[in-house]
C-alpha cells in the first residue's frame, strides 16, 4: 500500500498574517487526518515562518521551484541547499506555470530534478498536457516525453525517490477537473512507464481538486493523493481534502 500524500501549493499567495491563521486553524484539526502525509509549499520568503509553525507536527514543507545551479551569480534564484537549510523535504519541479509562463524546457526541469535529489530533497515532478494536446489525442505522448527527459538524465531508479504529480494544464485553476476516470487512465499510464519503481511511486493528481471532488478522485487505484492550489488556501477545504485521502 502506498501512503497518500497531499501537498499544498500556495503559489504566489499568502501573507505573514494569513499564513499564520491558515496553518493554526489547520493544525487544530490535524488529528482528524488519518490516511495522508501533508506538506505545504509556500513562497520562498515564507519558508522560515512555515517551518516555525509546522516544526514538531507531522507536517512537512517544501519549495515551489529551485535553481538548477549550485550557487553563485544567479540573481533571484534559490538553490537546493538553501531549501535544505530551511528544512524542506520536498520541492516542486516543472509545474506547468513554470513550463508555460517561464519557458522551462523538459531538459531544464530534468536538471532541476537532478539537483534536488543530489541535495537530498524529494522532487515533486509535475507533468501534464495542454487542452489542445488532449483534444489532439496527444496526452500520453506529452507525459511520456516529460518523464523521458528525467529518466534519460537520471535513470529510471531515480523516480523511486520522487513524487509525480499529474496535472492536466486545462484543469489548473480553471475549476474544470479531470473526471476520476480521465485522471486514473493517465495515472495508470504513468505507472506503466516506470518499471521497477511502479509499485512504490506516489502519483498525485492536481487541477481544481476541492473538498467536493477529492474523495472520488482519491478512490481511484492509481491516484495516491493531490497537489492542491486554490483550495489549499482555505483551511476548511484543505482539511476536507486531506480527510478524503484513503
Ligand atoms: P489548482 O492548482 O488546485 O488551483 O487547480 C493546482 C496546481 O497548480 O498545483
Amino acid at each position: 500500500m502506498r501512503q497518500s500524500l497531499i501537498v499544498a501549493n500556495w503559489k504566489m499567495n499568502g501573507s505573514i498574517q494569513n499564513n499564520q491563521s491558515l496553518l493554526n486553524s489547520f493544525k487544530q484539526n490535524l488529528a482528524s487526518v488519518q490516511h495522508a502525509d501533508v506538506a505545504v509549499c509556500p513562497s520562498f520568503v515564507y519558508l522560515q515562518q512555515v517551518s516555525d509553525l509546522l516544526k514538531g507536527t507531522v507536517m512537512t514543507w517544501g519549495g515551489q521551484d529551485l535553481s538548477q545551479q549550485n550557487n553563485g551569480a544567479f540573481t533571484g534564484e534559490v538553490s537546493a541547499n538553501m531549501l535544505r537549510d530551511f528544512g524542506c523535504k520536498y520541492v516542486i519541479v516543472g509545474h506547468s506555470e513554470r513550463r508555460c509562463l517561464y519557458g522551462e524546457s523538459d531538459q531544464l526541469v530534468a536538471d532541476k530534478f537532478a539537483k534536488a535529489q543530489s541535495a537530498g530533497l524529494i522532487p515533486i515532478l509535475c507533468v501534464g498536457e495542454l487542452l489542445e494536446q488532449r483534444e489532439a489525442g496527444e496526452t500520453e505522448n506529452v507525459v511520456k516525453r516529460q518523464l523521458a527527459a528525467v529518466i534519460n538524465l537520471q535513470g529510471l531508479a531515480s523516480l523511486g525517490n520522487s513524487v509525480i504529480a499529474y496535472e492536466p494544464v486545462w484543469a489548473i485553476g480553471t475549476g474544470k477537473t479531470a473526471t476520476p476516470q480521465e485522471a486514473q487512465d493517465v495515472h495508470a499510464f504513468i505507472r506503466r512507464q516506470v518499471g521497477e519503481v511502479a509499485e512504490k511511486l506516489q502519483i498525485l493528481y492536481g487541477g481544481s481538486v476541492k473538498g467536493s471532488n477529492a474523495a472520488e478522485l482519491f478512490a481511484m487505484p492509481d491516484i495516491d493523493g493531490g497537489l492542491i492550489g486554490g483550495a489549499s488556501l482555505k483551511a476548511d477545504d484543505f482539511l476536507t481534502i486531506c480527510q478524503a485521502a484513503r
